[in-house]
Protein backbone atom coordinates (compact mmCIF):
# COMPACT_ATOMS: atom_id res chain seq x y z
CA UNK A 1 0.00 0.00 0.00
CA UNK A 2 3.06 2.52 0.44
CA UNK A 3 3.60 2.92 -2.92
CA UNK A 4 1.00 5.94 -3.12
CA UNK A 5 3.21 7.53 -0.59
CA UNK A 6 4.89 10.50 -2.25
CA UNK A 7 8.31 11.95 -1.70
CA UNK A 8 9.21 14.24 0.45
CA UNK A 9 11.73 16.64 0.78
CA UNK A 10 14.19 16.57 4.15
CA UNK A 11 13.07 18.55 7.15
CA UNK A 12 15.05 21.56 6.95
CA UNK A 13 16.57 21.17 9.94
CA UNK A 14 17.34 17.93 10.22
CA UNK A 15 18.63 17.52 6.23
CA UNK A 16 21.09 19.99 7.36
CA UNK A 17 22.55 17.56 10.50
CA UNK A 18 22.64 15.11 7.83
CA UNK A 19 24.68 16.66 5.70
CA UNK A 20 27.21 18.26 8.41
CA UNK A 21 27.62 14.61 9.20
CA UNK A 22 28.43 13.31 5.59
CA UNK A 23 30.81 16.00 5.34
CA UNK A 24 34.33 15.65 4.84
CA UNK A 25 36.17 18.97 5.31
CA UNK A 26 37.52 19.43 8.49
CA UNK A 27 36.83 22.86 8.30
CA UNK A 28 33.56 22.26 8.49
CA UNK A 29 31.07 24.38 10.93
CA UNK A 30 27.73 23.25 12.21
CA UNK A 31 25.41 26.66 12.99
CA UNK A 32 22.43 24.31 11.28
CA UNK A 33 20.27 22.99 14.12
CA UNK A 34 19.75 24.42 17.70
CA UNK A 35 21.55 22.22 20.50
CA UNK A 36 24.31 24.04 22.60
CA UNK A 37 27.71 23.45 21.68
CA UNK A 38 31.01 24.05 23.94
CA UNK A 39 34.17 25.74 22.92
CA UNK A 40 35.32 22.15 21.32
CA UNK A 41 32.15 21.81 19.41
CA UNK A 42 30.55 19.16 21.95
CA UNK A 43 27.04 19.06 23.09
CA UNK A 44 28.01 17.82 26.72
CA UNK A 45 26.28 16.11 29.41
CA UNK A 46 25.53 18.27 32.15
CA UNK A 47 27.56 17.35 35.56
CA UNK A 48 24.43 18.25 36.98
CA UNK A 49 22.58 15.61 35.14
CA UNK A 50 25.36 13.20 35.45
CA UNK A 51 25.35 13.34 39.32
CA UNK A 52 21.62 12.99 39.35
CA UNK A 53 21.86 9.74 36.89
CA UNK A 54 23.91 8.40 39.51
CA UNK A 55 21.74 8.87 42.55
CA UNK A 56 18.57 7.79 40.15
CA UNK A 57 20.00 4.58 39.11
CA UNK A 58 21.08 4.06 42.59
CA UNK A 59 17.34 4.21 43.76
CA UNK A 60 15.38 3.74 41.38
CA UNK A 61 13.90 0.19 42.54
CA UNK A 62 11.18 -0.67 39.41
CA UNK A 63 10.25 0.26 35.55
CA UNK A 64 6.98 -0.45 36.09
CA UNK A 65 4.47 1.90 34.65
CA UNK A 66 4.51 5.74 35.82
CA UNK A 67 0.98 6.88 34.55
CA UNK A 68 0.34 9.43 31.12
CA UNK A 69 0.83 12.72 33.64
CA UNK A 70 4.49 11.83 33.99
CA UNK A 71 6.88 12.12 36.91
CA UNK A 72 4.77 14.20 39.76
CA UNK A 73 8.46 15.52 41.42
CA UNK A 74 8.94 16.95 37.49
CA UNK A 75 5.79 18.68 36.85
CA UNK A 76 5.68 20.41 40.36
CA UNK A 77 9.30 21.19 39.96
CA UNK A 78 9.05 22.52 36.14
CA UNK A 79 5.23 24.54 37.51
CA UNK A 80 7.59 26.24 39.97
CA UNK A 81 10.62 27.19 37.36
CA UNK A 82 8.41 28.65 34.98
CA UNK A 83 5.59 30.43 36.97
CA UNK A 84 7.79 31.27 39.97
CA UNK A 85 7.02 31.20 43.90
CA UNK A 86 3.95 33.66 43.75
CA UNK A 87 1.84 32.61 41.00
CA UNK A 88 -1.21 33.69 41.76
CA UNK A 89 -3.50 30.64 39.56
CA UNK A 90 -1.05 28.39 41.45
CA UNK A 91 -1.85 29.47 44.70
CA UNK A 92 -5.18 28.88 43.37
CA UNK A 93 -5.19 25.59 42.01
CA UNK A 94 -5.65 26.63 38.67
CA UNK A 95 -2.92 25.66 36.97
CA UNK A 96 -1.94 21.89 35.66
CA UNK A 97 1.24 20.86 34.78
CA UNK A 98 1.73 17.54 32.74
CA UNK A 99 5.31 15.88 31.82
CA UNK A 100 5.33 15.58 27.74
CA UNK A 101 7.43 14.18 25.21
CA UNK A 102 9.80 16.82 24.80
CA UNK A 103 8.63 20.48 24.44
CA UNK A 104 7.45 19.17 20.42
CA UNK A 105 5.20 16.64 22.64
CA UNK A 106 3.81 19.61 24.74
CA UNK A 107 3.10 21.61 21.34
CA UNK A 108 0.78 18.42 20.00
CA UNK A 109 -0.72 18.03 23.21
CA UNK A 110 -1.40 21.30 23.69
CA UNK A 111 -2.99 21.47 19.91
CA UNK A 112 -5.07 17.87 20.43
CA UNK A 113 -6.53 19.72 23.64
CA UNK A 114 -7.53 23.17 21.57
CA UNK A 115 -9.41 20.80 18.70
CA UNK A 116 -11.28 18.89 21.18
CA UNK A 117 -12.44 22.05 22.83
CA UNK A 118 -12.73 24.16 19.39
CA UNK A 119 -12.29 22.47 16.58
CA UNK A 120 -10.44 24.02 13.78
CA UNK A 121 -9.49 26.84 16.30
CA UNK A 122 -6.85 29.26 14.26
CA UNK A 123 -4.05 30.13 16.17
CA UNK A 124 -1.54 32.90 15.56
CA UNK A 125 2.36 32.28 14.77
CA UNK A 126 4.92 35.03 14.48
CA UNK A 127 6.04 35.69 10.94
CA UNK A 128 8.80 34.08 11.10
CA UNK A 129 8.29 31.08 13.72
CA UNK A 130 10.25 28.13 14.09
CA UNK A 131 9.13 25.61 10.81
CA UNK A 132 8.07 22.83 13.31
CA UNK A 133 5.38 24.80 14.70
CA UNK A 134 3.37 24.63 11.53
CA UNK A 135 3.08 20.44 11.49
CA UNK A 136 2.56 20.27 15.37
CA UNK A 137 -0.27 22.44 15.49
CA UNK A 138 -1.84 22.64 12.09
CA UNK A 139 -1.80 18.86 12.01
CA UNK A 140 -3.93 18.69 15.25
CA UNK A 141 -6.36 20.35 13.29
CA UNK A 142 -5.69 24.18 14.27
CA UNK A 143 -5.72 26.87 11.59
CA UNK A 144 -2.54 28.73 11.11
CA UNK A 145 -2.19 32.20 11.21
CA UNK A 146 0.59 34.93 11.11
CA UNK A 147 1.08 37.86 12.36
CA UNK A 148 3.90 40.52 11.94
CA UNK A 149 6.80 40.10 14.22
CA UNK A 150 10.23 39.78 12.65
CA UNK A 151 11.45 43.25 10.66
CA UNK A 152 14.85 42.21 8.54
CA UNK A 153 15.18 45.77 7.53
CA UNK A 154 16.01 46.84 11.45
CA UNK A 155 17.03 43.49 12.28
CA UNK A 156 14.10 44.01 15.42
CA UNK A 157 10.73 43.61 16.08
CA UNK A 158 7.30 45.26 14.00
CA UNK A 159 6.17 45.79 17.32
CA UNK A 160 3.11 48.33 16.62
CA UNK A 161 2.46 45.88 13.41
CA UNK A 162 2.26 43.07 15.92
CA UNK A 163 0.43 45.02 18.63
CA UNK A 164 -2.35 45.66 15.81
CA UNK A 165 -2.76 43.05 14.66
CA UNK A 166 -3.73 41.71 17.94
CA UNK A 167 -6.38 44.23 18.63
CA UNK A 168 -8.35 42.74 15.75
CA UNK A 169 -8.24 38.99 17.28
CA UNK A 170 -10.62 37.81 19.48
CA UNK A 171 -11.53 35.01 22.14
CA UNK A 172 -11.57 31.67 20.79
CA UNK A 173 -8.40 31.97 19.18
CA UNK A 174 -5.07 31.90 20.30
CA UNK A 175 -1.96 33.62 19.90
CA UNK A 176 1.56 32.22 19.91
CA UNK A 177 4.63 33.72 21.66
CA UNK A 178 7.98 32.90 22.18
CA UNK A 179 8.80 32.77 25.75
CA UNK A 180 12.45 34.14 25.00
CA UNK A 181 15.18 33.50 22.70
CA UNK A 182 12.90 33.62 19.44
CA UNK A 183 13.34 30.81 17.47
CA UNK A 184 14.45 32.38 15.12
CA UNK A 185 15.17 35.29 14.68
CA UNK A 186 16.66 35.87 18.56
CA UNK A 187 14.57 39.13 18.80
CA UNK A 188 12.42 39.26 21.89
CA UNK A 189 9.85 41.23 23.87
CA UNK A 190 10.63 43.53 26.57
CA UNK A 191 8.93 43.60 29.28
CA UNK A 192 7.40 46.83 28.61
CA UNK A 193 6.58 45.04 25.39
CA UNK A 194 5.19 41.92 27.00
CA UNK A 195 3.25 44.21 29.35
CA UNK A 196 1.73 45.66 26.82
CA UNK A 197 0.63 42.35 24.98
CA UNK A 198 -0.60 41.05 28.39
CA UNK A 199 -2.86 43.86 28.43
CA UNK A 200 -4.06 43.41 24.50
CA UNK A 201 -4.58 40.04 25.30
CA UNK A 202 -7.03 40.72 28.49
CA UNK A 203 -8.77 43.19 26.53
CA UNK A 204 -9.18 41.23 23.51
CA UNK A 205 -9.89 37.62 25.03
CA UNK A 206 -7.98 35.55 23.32
CA UNK A 207 -5.98 32.90 24.38
CA UNK A 208 -2.15 33.39 24.89
CA UNK A 209 0.10 30.10 23.96
CA UNK A 210 4.06 30.17 25.19
CA UNK A 211 6.49 28.42 23.72
CA UNK A 212 9.00 28.62 26.13
CA UNK A 213 12.28 25.99 24.45
CA UNK A 214 14.98 28.18 25.91
CA UNK A 215 14.31 29.38 29.25
CA UNK A 216 17.93 30.64 30.96
CA UNK A 217 19.72 30.97 27.80
CA UNK A 218 18.94 34.53 27.09
CA UNK A 219 19.07 36.69 29.89
CA UNK A 220 18.82 34.55 32.89
CA UNK A 221 16.26 32.49 34.01
CA UNK A 222 13.81 34.71 35.85
CA UNK A 223 14.41 37.88 33.53
CA UNK A 224 13.27 34.84 30.40
CA UNK A 225 10.43 33.75 32.53
CA UNK A 226 9.02 37.51 32.69
CA UNK A 227 6.76 37.38 29.74
CA UNK A 228 5.18 34.11 30.98
CA UNK A 229 4.90 35.50 34.80
CA UNK A 230 3.17 38.53 33.59
CA UNK A 231 0.38 36.53 31.01
CA UNK A 232 -0.30 33.95 34.25
CA UNK A 233 -0.56 37.38 36.15
CA UNK A 234 -2.92 39.04 33.83
CA UNK A 235 -5.13 36.42 31.80
CA UNK A 236 -7.42 34.02 32.76
CA UNK A 237 -6.30 31.23 30.57
CA UNK A 238 -2.97 30.45 29.45
CA UNK A 239 -0.98 27.66 27.58
CA UNK A 240 2.51 26.67 27.92
CA UNK A 241 4.45 24.33 26.28
CA UNK A 242 8.03 24.32 28.04
CA UNK A 243 11.09 21.99 26.90
CA UNK A 244 13.97 20.75 28.82
CA UNK A 245 16.26 19.57 25.85
CA UNK A 246 18.22 23.00 25.40
CA UNK A 247 18.57 23.96 29.00
CA UNK A 248 19.37 20.68 30.33
CA UNK A 249 20.84 19.40 27.49
CA UNK A 250 18.72 16.42 27.58
CA UNK A 251 17.70 16.50 23.63
CA UNK A 252 17.36 12.96 23.48
CA UNK A 253 15.61 12.12 26.30
CA UNK A 254 12.46 13.92 25.49
CA UNK A 255 11.53 16.10 28.59
CA UNK A 256 9.11 18.66 28.26
CA UNK A 257 5.90 19.70 29.85
CA UNK A 258 2.46 21.15 28.91
CA UNK A 259 0.86 23.70 31.41
CA UNK A 260 -2.22 24.86 31.37
CA UNK A 261 -3.85 27.69 33.44
CA UNK A 262 -7.87 27.82 33.78
CA UNK A 263 -10.18 30.76 34.55
CA UNK A 264 -10.98 28.52 37.62
CA UNK A 265 -10.66 24.87 39.57
CA UNK A 266 -13.35 22.88 37.20
CA UNK A 267 -11.98 24.18 33.77
CA UNK A 268 -8.58 23.28 35.29
CA UNK A 269 -9.84 19.68 36.11
CA UNK A 270 -11.19 19.05 33.10
CA UNK A 271 -8.24 20.32 30.93
CA UNK A 272 -5.95 17.89 33.02
CA UNK A 273 -8.38 15.07 32.21
CA UNK A 274 -8.17 15.81 28.59
CA UNK A 275 -4.55 16.18 28.38
CA UNK A 276 -4.34 12.68 30.30
CA UNK A 277 -6.84 10.94 27.46
CA UNK A 278 -5.21 13.12 24.36
CA UNK A 279 -1.71 11.65 25.99
CA UNK A 280 -3.00 8.09 26.14
CA UNK A 281 -4.09 8.10 22.64
CA UNK A 282 -1.16 8.97 21.21
CA UNK A 283 2.10 7.67 23.05
CA UNK A 284 0.21 6.77 26.40
CA UNK A 285 3.02 7.85 29.02
CA UNK A 286 5.80 9.72 28.36
CA UNK A 287 9.45 8.39 28.94
CA UNK A 288 10.59 8.81 32.16
CA UNK A 289 14.19 8.86 32.75
CA UNK A 290 15.06 12.40 31.96
CA UNK A 291 12.23 14.19 33.64
CA UNK A 292 13.27 11.50 37.10
CA UNK A 293 16.79 13.10 36.33
CA UNK A 294 15.28 16.81 35.94
CA UNK A 295 13.16 16.47 39.08
CA UNK A 296 15.96 15.60 41.19
CA UNK A 297 17.99 18.51 39.82
CA UNK A 298 15.54 21.01 40.50
CA UNK A 299 14.47 19.92 43.57
CA UNK A 300 17.79 19.47 45.17
CA UNK A 301 19.33 22.46 46.35
CA UNK A 302 22.85 21.50 45.74
CA UNK A 303 22.11 20.05 42.13
CA UNK A 304 20.47 22.89 41.13
CA UNK A 305 23.15 25.46 42.28
CA UNK A 306 25.20 23.51 40.23
CA UNK A 307 22.77 23.24 37.33
CA UNK A 308 21.88 26.91 37.29
CA UNK A 309 26.04 27.53 37.28
CA UNK A 310 26.23 25.11 34.19
CA UNK A 311 23.34 26.94 32.54
CA UNK A 312 24.60 30.63 33.34
CA UNK A 313 28.21 29.52 31.40
CA UNK A 314 26.73 28.34 28.79
CA UNK A 315 24.50 31.66 27.97
CA UNK A 316 27.58 34.15 28.90
CA UNK A 317 29.15 32.05 26.54
CA UNK A 318 26.80 32.55 23.50
CA UNK A 319 26.37 36.15 24.69
CA UNK A 320 30.33 36.78 24.74
CA UNK A 321 30.76 35.00 21.05
CA UNK A 322 27.26 37.31 19.85
CA UNK A 323 29.76 40.17 20.92
CA UNK A 324 32.66 39.16 19.54
CA UNK A 325 30.99 38.40 15.99
CA UNK A 326 29.62 41.81 16.26
CA UNK A 327 33.56 43.00 16.64
CA UNK A 328 35.16 40.88 14.29
CA UNK A 329 32.58 41.82 11.43
CA UNK A 330 32.82 45.10 12.11
CA UNK A 331 36.85 45.11 12.08
CA UNK A 332 36.74 42.83 9.07
CA UNK A 333 34.03 44.91 6.81
CA UNK A 334 34.63 48.00 7.82
CA UNK A 335 30.86 48.64 8.88
CA UNK A 336 28.58 47.61 11.29
CA UNK A 337 26.27 45.42 9.15
CA UNK A 338 26.15 42.50 11.92
CA UNK A 339 25.86 45.33 15.05
CA UNK A 340 22.43 43.72 15.94
CA UNK A 341 24.01 40.42 17.06
CA UNK A 342 24.63 41.07 20.40
CA UNK A 343 20.77 42.95 20.71
CA UNK A 344 19.68 39.38 20.47
CA UNK A 345 18.98 36.60 22.62
CA UNK A 346 19.53 32.70 22.70
CA UNK A 347 20.79 29.93 20.15
CA UNK A 348 19.69 32.15 17.20
CA UNK A 349 20.31 35.24 14.67
CA UNK A 350 19.27 35.62 11.32
CA UNK A 351 22.47 36.92 9.43
CA UNK A 352 20.29 38.40 6.27
CA UNK A 353 22.04 36.54 3.95
CA UNK A 354 20.23 35.53 0.69
CA UNK A 355 19.78 31.71 -0.28
CA UNK A 356 22.25 31.65 -2.69
CA UNK A 357 24.86 32.99 -0.24
CA UNK A 358 23.70 30.30 2.15
CA UNK A 359 24.05 27.70 -0.54
CA UNK A 360 27.73 29.07 -1.53
CA UNK A 361 28.75 29.25 2.25
CA UNK A 362 28.13 25.56 2.62
CA UNK A 363 29.11 24.25 -1.09
CA UNK A 364 32.38 26.33 -1.15
CA UNK A 365 33.08 26.40 2.90
CA UNK A 366 31.40 23.82 4.65
CA UNK A 367 29.85 26.29 6.75
CA UNK A 368 25.89 25.34 7.34
CA UNK A 369 22.82 26.88 8.27
CA UNK A 370 19.21 27.14 7.46
CA UNK A 371 18.50 28.62 4.21
CA UNK A 372 16.70 31.48 5.86
CA UNK A 373 20.17 32.42 6.91
CA UNK A 374 19.43 31.51 10.82
CA UNK A 375 22.77 30.65 12.72
CA UNK A 376 23.20 29.17 16.03
CA UNK A 377 25.38 31.31 17.52
CA UNK A 378 26.90 28.39 20.49
CA UNK A 379 28.53 26.69 17.11
CA UNK A 380 31.10 29.74 17.04
CA UNK A 381 34.04 28.89 18.67
CA UNK A 382 37.67 30.62 18.63
CA UNK A 383 38.76 27.83 16.24
CA UNK A 384 36.46 28.74 13.96
CA UNK A 385 35.22 32.34 14.40
CA UNK A 386 37.53 34.11 11.55
CA UNK A 387 37.41 31.15 9.30
CA UNK A 388 33.42 32.09 9.55
CA UNK A 389 33.58 35.39 9.44
CA UNK A 390 36.24 35.12 6.22
CA UNK A 391 33.57 32.76 4.36
CA UNK A 392 30.47 35.80 5.16
CA UNK A 393 32.70 37.99 3.66
CA UNK A 394 33.60 36.26 0.94
CA UNK A 395 30.06 35.25 -0.29
CA UNK A 396 28.57 39.19 0.53
C1 LIG B 1 16.04 24.07 16.03
O1 LIG B 1 15.22 24.95 15.75
O2 LIG B 1 17.09 23.90 15.41
C2 LIG B 1 15.76 23.16 17.20
O3 LIG B 1 14.60 23.52 17.85
C3 LIG B 1 15.83 21.71 16.85
C4 LIG B 1 14.69 21.26 16.01
O4 LIG B 1 14.12 20.21 16.35
O5 LIG B 1 14.36 21.86 14.99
Amino acid sequence: MFESLKSLQADPILGLMAAFRQDGNPRKVDLGVGVYKDEAGHTPIMQAVLKADASHRAEENSKTYVGPTGDPQFNQQIQQLILGEDCVPARDNRARTVQAPGGCGALRVAAELINRAKPGAAIWVSDPTWANHVPLLGNAGLEIRTYPYYDAASQGMKFDAMCEAFKKIGAGDLVLLHGCCHNPCGVDLSPAQWDEVATIALKQGFTPFIDLAYLGLGLGLTEDAYGVRKMAATVPELVVASSCSKNFGLYRERVGALTVISPNVTEADMAHVHIQNVARGIYSMPPNYGAALTGRILAGANLRREWDTELTAMRNRINGLRMQLAEKFRARLGHGRFDFIPAQRGMFSFLGLDKDQVHRLQREYSVYMVDSSRINVAGISQQNIDYFIDAVAAVL
